[in-house]
């Protein structure tokens, strides 16, 4: 039992992961995610080249108990901020978490996601991703800033 508490609390320090960042916006988003891992990435900006893909971990807590999440990603280059088109499944942010649907409100959520950085910049351009995590239209169980320069 007591060796089961330390090791809880030892856990959190020894997962490796960078910095969490709050999405800069004015929307209904319940919290910012609990931690953030993106593979060859130990802070923020992550330094990627054109065609790359981001691959990340990141946990978050269930606003609501569902059985439908959207996931959605917004990029925003020169000030200029567009939706990027995620692959189909993707979109369906339940085929993205670890253990699937419904969720009970307050659950620790597991998300994994290889995001497509599609984009013409490069040259070391900074991009920032807000990936969002929706519970319903216009209602978002979190969103996850990641800081990008494309080379
Ligand atoms: C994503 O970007 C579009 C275009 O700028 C904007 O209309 C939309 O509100 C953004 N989405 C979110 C969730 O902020």
């Amino acid at each position: 039992m007591i060796f089961r508490l330390i090791v809880a609390s030892l856990l959190p320090t020894l997962i490796l992961g960078v910095q969490v960042l709050t999405c800069p916006d004015h929307l209904p988003i319940h919290a910012p995610p609990i931690d953030l891992q993106i593979d060859g990435c130990d802070a923020q900006p992550c330094h990627i080249n054109r065609g790359d893909s981001v691959s990340m971990q990141t946990r978050f807590r269930a606003a609501v108990y569902t059985d439908e999440m959207r996931l959605a990603l917004n990029s925003t280059v020169f000030g200029v901020q567009r939706p990027v088109e995620l692959p189909y499944e993707m979109q369906n942010a339940c085929n993205v978490i670890d253990g699937n649907c419904p969720v009970n409100q307050g659950d620790i959520l597991t998300l994994r996601a290889t995001i497509p950085v599609e984009t013409e910049v490069h040259g070391g351009v900074p991009v920032e991703l807000k990936l969002y995590v929706s519970h319903a239209p216009g209602f978002y169980c979190t969103c996850v800033l990641v800081n990008v320069v494309i080379h």
